[in-house]
């Protein structure tokens, strides 16, 4: 495993090091970083799959566009001979653990760690600047007329504002280890207030 873990890492830094959205190569590897912080308090499951899985996590995620005409996460699995068991519990894990998509109840408990550690990427000061890249790269507004509060969401985000009370708001609560949730907590406050001072100066 340490040896396919040395070679995700050269492929992962690779396929992400030009990415704009907050999918970078860094974010691969603060979620292997938060994920081991996770663990080690936890100690749920082999600390070397949360690795893994951490740093193979968005390689099949659809919408970093320069994905179509790369190889795929199995494609790579097969061309390093990986055993077809773990491809299959890496293609499980690693295709459930979004917050849109995924399906929860079939992830290892090693993911679910992964699952945390990539929420609590979306949440603080660095959640916040990776929303605000993401809605740029994407066409999207900064804020529209109404959208400081949770009233105004119906599941379709269409300004990044409105994207923090859509989602970015909602995932301390839905956190699945206790050391993760402890971990949200602090940034989930910090994006509540910086909510408020947007908010102050966008109506002063
Ligand atoms: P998941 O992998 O849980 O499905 P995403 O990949 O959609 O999550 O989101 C990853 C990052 O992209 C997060 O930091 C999130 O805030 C940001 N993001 C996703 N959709 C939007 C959006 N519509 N506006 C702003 N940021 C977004
Ligand atoms: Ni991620």
């Amino acid at each position: 495993m340490e040896q396919l873990i040395k070679a995700a890492e050269i492929f992962v830094k690779e396929r992400f090091k030009e990415e704009v959205t907050g999918h970078d190569w860094l974010h691969m590897e603060r979620v292997r970083r938060q994920s081991s912080l996770i663990w080690e308090k936890e100690k749920i499951g082999d600390p070397l799959y949360v690795d893994l899985v951490a740093l193979l996590h968005d390689v099949d995620d659809r919408k970093l566009a320069y994905v179509d005409h790369a190889l795929t996460l199995k494609d790579w699995l097969v061309m390093m001979d990986v055993q077809q068991d773990l491809i299959s519990k890496l293609l499980t894990d690693t295709s459930n653990i979004s917050f849109r998509k995924g399906n929860h109840s079939l992830l290892s408990p090693e993911a679910l760690i992964v699952q945390d550690a990539d929420r609590l990427d979306a949440l603080g000061a660095t959640g916040i600047s990776r929303a605000f890249a993401y809605g740029a790269k994407n066409g999207q507004m900064i804020c529209k007329e109404g959208d400081f509060t949770e009233q105004n969401q119906n599941g379709g985000t269409d300004s990044t504002v409105a994207h923090f009370y859509d989602k970015l708001l909602l995932l301390k609560d839905r956190m699945n280890t206790k050391t993760g949730r402890e971990m949200a907590e602090q940034r989930h406050r910090f994006m509540r207030s910086f909510l408020c001072q947007f908010e102050k100066e966008w109506k002063e």
